[in-house]
């Protein structure tokens, strides 16, 4: 638990600067906002890469119309402006890139046990550690904005009943306070190296690494969207990243969104 000694750390720019590999990115870090991809909204006629980080989210936004629990100083709700030379359709399989970049980052502290669940969260023993909500508004010429929303469970050691799934956070697993500047800027680091390869290839070049750290594969799997439940054994993604899913009947059924669980036995 935390000591009464502790003192909290707050996110500081010029810290997060001092480790970032391109010193030229606008940061924007607030103490408290509704959400950081909302913020980022206004910013999303520029092509200029921008990121936003607050100290807390009072509307933090999930998947599928959730909420995002984002308590004061404890964990990391942080937001990206990029501009694709893709168009809209091009960039299936981005939440797939942009969870392998927010997974390399968390291989920093914890180099095994983390893995990738489809379609974009990050768990480590069957629980939730971070998730991704990306918002995309196509552009004139053929190009896309992207507004990509990361939050990640950091020093966060109860959640006063707020989170309705298992979660744990670095804090938990480590059992001591990680640094958040120094983890913004490798989180920023790793991201802007996948964005850019991503951009400039496709997700064929990524495949590989998602399949390595897939907890998924080769699991029976209950597959919800909003029309149906589906169950069968998880055979990995498509070149689109679609889920690939082996029914009863040998028959391999395609999934482009949903939430998955892996089913007990
Ligand atoms: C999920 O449901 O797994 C996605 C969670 C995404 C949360 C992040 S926190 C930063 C950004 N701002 C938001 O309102 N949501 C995303």
């Amino acid at each position: 638990m935390k000591k009464s000694t502790d003192t909290l750390i707050l996110l500081n720019k010029k810290s997060i600067q001092a480790n970032l590999k391109n010193k030229l990115i606008e940061i924007d870090i607030l103490d408290a906002i509704d959400s950081t991809n909302l913020y980022l909204k206004k910013y999303i006629k520029n092509r200029d890469t921008r990121i936003c980080i607050a100290e807390q989210q009072t509307k933090g936004a999930g998947r599928l119309g959730r909420e995002w629990h984002s308590p004061f100083g404890l964990n990391i709700y942080f937001s990206c402006l990029y501009c694709f030379n893709k168009d809209i359709n091009e960039l299936s399989g981005l939440g797939l890139v942009v969870s392998l970049a927010a997974l390399k980052t968390l291989q920093t502290y914890i180099p095994n046990g983390l893995n990738v669940k489809w379609p974009n969260d990050i768990f480590y023993e069957n629980k939730k550690m971070a998730g991704i909500l990306i918002e995309a508004q196509t552009k004139p010429e053929n190009k896309t904005a992207v507004i990509i929303g990361i939050g990640i469970n950091v020093n966060m050691q109860n959640d006063d009943n707020k989170i309705s799934q298992a979660w744990t956070s670095l804090f938990s697993i480590l059992n001591k306070e990680v640094d958040r500047n120094l983890l913004c800027a490798t989180l920023t680091n790793n991201l802007m190296d996948y964005l850019d390869k991503f951009d400039k290839q496709s997700l064929i070049a990524f495949k590989e690494e998602w399949h390595a750290s897939d907890c998924l594969f080769n699991k029976k799997i209950t597959l919800q969207n909003a029309t149906m439940t589906t169950t069968g054994i998880a055979v990995g993604i498509n070149d689109l990243g679609n889920l690939l899913l082996k029914t009863e009947k040998d028959e391999i059924k395609i999934f482009s969104s949903g939430d998955t669980s892996i089913k007990k036995e």
